[in-house]
């Protein structure tokens, strides 16, 4: 895992500093606007999602035998931060009061306790908005075909039927009986969802093949699923420190999640069945899908 590790600091640092070099300046009116976007969004999170990106588009171009050229790359990138500018904009909304109400994430004060619930709103509807800017902009993604693709996907993967609507679903079935399916729905939508823009955002621009395309979702989906039990078994066993937030959360929330309903040795079988379900639908890359398996390999090994 060490290997992967290093992969994800490195990709940290590059979607960091496109980060700092395009985010506006903390001045003006709206300076706390934009304080709490930087305090949020920059020098935080795995970022594991960008690397998803990167490592599809990669793969993607190798598999049909095209070039990885600084065009490429810097396409990917953009998409990259896309993707991490929608999932922070994700967290600080999931943290406010009247979601999960956490007070601490990332290791360090959650938005709406460094600053306030106004600003903590604000800035995630604004790192939404950003996302979409980035791609959309004709000098980040050339391609019309592409960037039409890229939007439509986004658009719809985080709406009111992908990841906002699992966000939705995992509210209103707090506290009630819940069933396998409902919860493989909810966090199909609010996990999954995210993830297969990522994969498809690197099918897009490294130029894949509609069978590709099937193999790649099939990928995110079981994912995501293994993602987000892994996280549910952080959140009952993982250490605070290591987690960069609150343990303990889904019990006294009543979280609709596996690690709930089946208990802690059922959830974490059922995340490594979803590991090697993820595992067997990118086969068909070979070894070109070695950076995909190891983060699915990741995604219920870590303990962060
Ligand atoms: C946390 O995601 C939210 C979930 C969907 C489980 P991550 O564990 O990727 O959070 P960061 O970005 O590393 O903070
Ligand atoms: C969050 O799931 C999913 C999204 C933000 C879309 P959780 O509520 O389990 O994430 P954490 O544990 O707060 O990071
Ligand atoms: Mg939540
Ligand atoms: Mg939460
Ligand atoms: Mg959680």
């Amino acid at each position: 895992m060490k290997q992967l590790e290093d992969a994800l600091k490195l990709n940290s640092k590059i979607i960091d500093d496109f980060f700092r070099t395009n985010l506006p300046k903390e001045t003006g009116l709206h300076s706390n606007l934009l304080k709490s976007i930087k305090y949020s969004l920059v020098s935080s999170g795995k970022k594991l999602r960008g690397y998803l990106v990167f490592e599809t588009g990669k793969m993607i171009s190798k598999e049909n035998g095209f070039n990885i050229d600084d065009n490429k790359l810097k396409q990917l990138l953009v998409a990259a931060s896309a993707v991490e500018s929608i999932h922070t904009y994700s967290l600080i909304h999931d943290d406010l009061p009247s979601m999960d109400n956490s007070d601490f994430r990332r290791g360090k004060k959650a938005n709406h306790i460094m600053f306030d619930e106004a600003t903590a709103i604000l800035a995630g509807d604004a790192l939404q908005s950003w996302a979409f800017e980035l791609i959309s902009n004709p000098n980040n993604i050339k391609s019309a075909e592409v960037r039409s693709e890229m939007i439509l996907n986004l658009a719809r993967g985080i709406g009111m039927s992908g990841m906002a609507a699992g966000q939705q679903a995992d509210i209103d079935l707090q506290n009630l009986k819940i069933r396998t399916n409902d919860i493989s729905w909810i966090q199909e939508k609010k996990t999954g969802c995210l993830l297969k823009c990522c994969v498809i955002f690197g099918f897009l621009i490294g130029k894949g093949y509609d069978d590709q395309k099937k193999a790649l979702i099939n990928y995110a989906n079981n994912l995501g699923l293994a993602f987000q039990i892994a996280d549910d078994l952080l959140d009952l066993r993982g250490s605070k420190e290591k987690i960069g937030k609150p343990v303990g959360k889904d019990l006294s929330n009543k979280t609709p999640n596996f690690v709930n309903l089946l208990g802690e040795n059922e959830a974490r079988k059922k995340s490594e069945i979803m590991v090697d379900k993820a595992i067997e639908s990118v086969k068909i890359f070979g070894n070109n899908a070695k950076n995909l398996v190891l983060l699915a390999k990741y995604s219920i090994e870590r303990d962060m």
